[in-house]
């Protein structure tokens, strides 16, 4: 019996629930010593001079860092999505709360009061934000995405000639990621060699940045990252205290550990820039869209190099033989922006989903016969063919199991006591690829085996993956599996991003248990202790057979006097220049908003993913809600809210940046189409991780303008904006 997609409990749970599962700040090696960042209080400037003398005098202070006293660090070489120089290497304030300095102390308490002692004197100049931004530093990054139908000689054309038209702008604000453990790192030099425990999206990623900015070889450091209390791609990048804590360490001759505030993490670590869509839609009059475009518009960081793409979904969602997209940049003096839960994709889908449903409300059209009538049989932009598509069959059975089809077709139909009832749905679709992934399985004599890699488990149940994976290969009870993950000296596997994890190391667990399962075969037939010595044998089920002789691995391991076999198994990157990959779902929501306070309220929800083999159904249902309730975050709660005077995030702290909470959030109902992909892998997964998120703010902003007539286009759909309208 395959543990494949049934429903497993967590491997990591019992150690997560009890409080024993180490994250990075637990780890308290000998001799430490803790480090506190020292921020800037302007948005834009030149750290004229800085006063440290009261703080290096304060109890318990060892250094003080600053950019007139740095640690050394080396250019940041590779583009990690994160700052584009390291900290304090220069004296330019890129952004309110950038780390100026660095105070290492005996305790926590004693760094972090030093760090208020130290005074910092700027050349200041007005940030610049999105006001300034907008109208003074525009620049186009990417060129234009342009396809034209035979005949049609400019976009403009095709879609004035359509039947009906609409256009419309929406925007999002800026998000932060908000994962639970805050960023943190120890590290510990012996010698020349560098050991550190850190919160990251993939061990592989931190040795990199370490190696070229410490200026020292790959092979002496070692990284290790086996718990992470979530990314959402806040992790992917290395921010300031990586560096500093492990330069420190080695300017001290002493472990330190540098663990940021909250208000630190939203300052420093990252965010999802705001964005404009100005979309574009000509149809036919039964509906068939002509011409689709979509100008996308990111903020960027003057720290960071990194935007969304935000018109890109356009591109790939609807069949349309126009299409055209472009993409405008925003730099502004803010912290880096950074990828955030499908980067791009759930922002690009919020616009793109509304502005199909108003054009289904222009038509008279039901909003998912206009998705089904302009269903992309193969990739819009390209005509390339895709992998593996039942998106219709998500719309369908999701449609008649809620219950879509009773729906009113006219807005502001249904009141029930003080509430405005009105339901909505959405599509979601995210890129799957599969990349080269090693991973090692060990068998043991005690009849366990272990199964490694350097992948990272943020919460979304990679380990489980993998003990799945190996289990089903050797025959063996999941439970008899302990999978390793974060640890850099394992073979290396995916990083946790794009949701390429069980996509990329699914397939490299089973290639390694295989390889494994011949090294048992062959100790069985090749080992004189054996009593399979110069057999034919079979393995099944965790055991080796000869005739009627039949013996666990284990017990083979122990009657040869070897503790272990083991094997490393690699499977390489697709490429496959025929086909696209990508998930696909439909989301289907009920918003309720109050008639007197204007107050929107998820109260169903049920989502259709076509995500090719699930390997573990209860963990993937786990991750598409989080994704869903991330989503409904975005839609309705979530904006970090930019003062314009000082570039500061005026609520960057978890008391006043709003995310979810369980009485946000109703039942959420997944389900699953089982429908393997043969083309990604043998294995047929392809990825879950921000699937979820896509098409949930659309769905919901679609909702609310059929409960009330009004549509929102901005995010958050806050009760301010529908106060005036119910
Ligand atoms: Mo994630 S936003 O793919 O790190």
């Amino acid at each position: 019996m395959t543990p494949i997609g049934k429903s497993v409990d967590r491997v990591d749970g019992r150690l997560k629930v009890t409080g024993a599962a180490p994250y990075a700040a637990d780890n308290n090696p000998p001799g430490l010593a803790y480090g506190y960042l020292v921020t800037s209080t302007v948005g834009r400037g030149v750290v004229t001079g800085m006063d440290t003398a009261a703080a290096a005098a304060s109890p318990g202070v060892l250094a003080v860092y600053t950019p007139f006293n740095p640690l050394k660090l080396f250019a940041y070489g590779q583009e990690q999505n994160d700052e584009r120089i390291p900290p304090l290497q220069d004296k330019e304030v890129r952004y309110f709360g950038q780390p100026i300095g660095f105070v290492v102390a005996e305790s926590f308490e004693q760094a972090r009061d030093a760090a208020t002692l130290v005074r910092a004197t700027y050349e200041q100049q007005p940030p610049v934000t999105a006001a300034l931004a907008a109208t003074h530093v525009e620049q186009t990054d990417e060129q234009p995405d342009t396809v034209l139908a035979d005949g049609v000689s400019s976009f403009a054309q095709a879609f004035n000639a359509g039947d009906v038209t609409f256009t419309a702008t929406y925007s999002t604000p800026v998000q932060h990621h908000c994962a639970m453990e805050p960023h943190a790192t120890v590290a510990a030099w012996n010698g020349d060699h560098l050991t550190v425990y850190t919160v990251t999206q993939g061990v592989v990623l931190v040795v990199r940045r370490l190696s070229e900015t410490l200026g020292i070889d790959a092979a002496k450091i070692h990284v290790f990252s086996p718990h992470v209390g979530g990314g959402f791609g806040g992790k992917w990048g290395n921010w300031a205290q990586v560096p500093l804590a492990c330069a420190a360490a080695k300017a001290l001759g002493r472990p330190v550990k540098a663990v940021l505030s909250r208000e630190q993490v939203f300052a420093v670590a990252g965010h999802r820039p705001m964005t404009k869509q100005t979309i574009s839609l000509a149809c036919t009059a039964d509906g068939t869209l002509t011409a689709i475009s979509n100008d996308g518009v990111s903020g960027k960081s003057l720290a960071g190099n990194w935007s969304e793409s935000v018109a890109n979904w356009t591109l790939t969602t609807y069949a349309s033989p126009n299409i055209r997209t472009s993409k405008t940049t925003m730099p502004m003096n803010l912290g880096a922006a950074t990828v955030m839960r499908a980067p791009g994709e759930a922002n690009g889908s919020f616009a793109l989903e509304s502005a199909m449903d108003e054009l289904a409300g222009q038509l008279g059209m039901d909003p998912i016969a206009l998705r089904l009538k302009n269903y992309a049989t193969v990739v819009p932009n390209t005509g390339k063919a895709w992998s593996s598509k039942h998106l219709d069959e998500c719309y369908r059975r999701g449609a008649e199991e809620f219950g879509w089809n009773a729906r009113p077709a006219k807005p502001r139909a249904t009141v029930e006591g003080d509430w405005l009832v009105g339901t909505g749905m959405g599509t979601a679709t995210y890129g799957a690829s599969r990349g080269q992934a090693s991973t090692k399985v060990r068998l043991h004599a005690d009849g366990t085996a272990t199964v490694s890699g350097t992948a990272a488990d943020l919460g979304t149940g990679q380990y489980t993956v993998f003990a799945i994976l190996a289990a089903d290969v050797l025959g063996i009870p999941v439970t008899r599996v302990r999978p390793e993950l974060g640890d850099s000296a394992s073979p290396t596997a995916a990083n946790a991003g794009g949701s390429n994890s069980t996509c990329t190391n699914g397939p490299a667990v089973q290639v390694a248990a295989q390889a494994a399962r011949a090294e048992i075969v062959k100790l069985a037939t090749t080992n004189e202790k054996s009593p399979f010595y110069g057999k034919e044998v079979v393995y099944r089920d965790g055991s080796i057979s000869s005739g009627g002789l039949t013996m666990s691995f284990g017990t083979l391991l122990t009657t040869c006097d070897v503790g272990s076999v083991e094997a490393v198994g690699t499977s390489p990157k697709l490429t496959d220049p025929d086909h696209a990959f990508r998930s696909f779902g439909a989301h289907f929501c009920e918003v309720r908003v109050h008639r007197w306070t204007g107050e929107p309220r998820v109260t169903r929800w049920l989502t259709y993913v076509d995500a090719g083999t699930i390997v573990n159904v209860k963990a993937a249902r786990s991750q598409i809600q989080g994704a869903v309730v991330m989503g409904i975050g975005q839609a309705l709660l979530e904006a970090t809210e930019v003062d314009q005077a000082t570039a500061r995030f005026a609520n960057g702290n978890l008391g006043s940046y709003l995310v979810p909470v369980h009485a946000d959030i109703p039942p959420i109902d997944v389900r699953f189409l089982d429908h393997p992909d043969p083309l990604i892998s043998g294995l047929g997964a392809r990825g879950i991780g921000e699937l979820g998120i896509v098409g949930v703010a659309g769905a919901i902003a679609n909702a609310v303008y059929h409960a009330t007539g009004v549509r929102v286009r901005e995010l958050p759909i806050t009760l301010e904006k529908l106060l005036d309208a119910v």
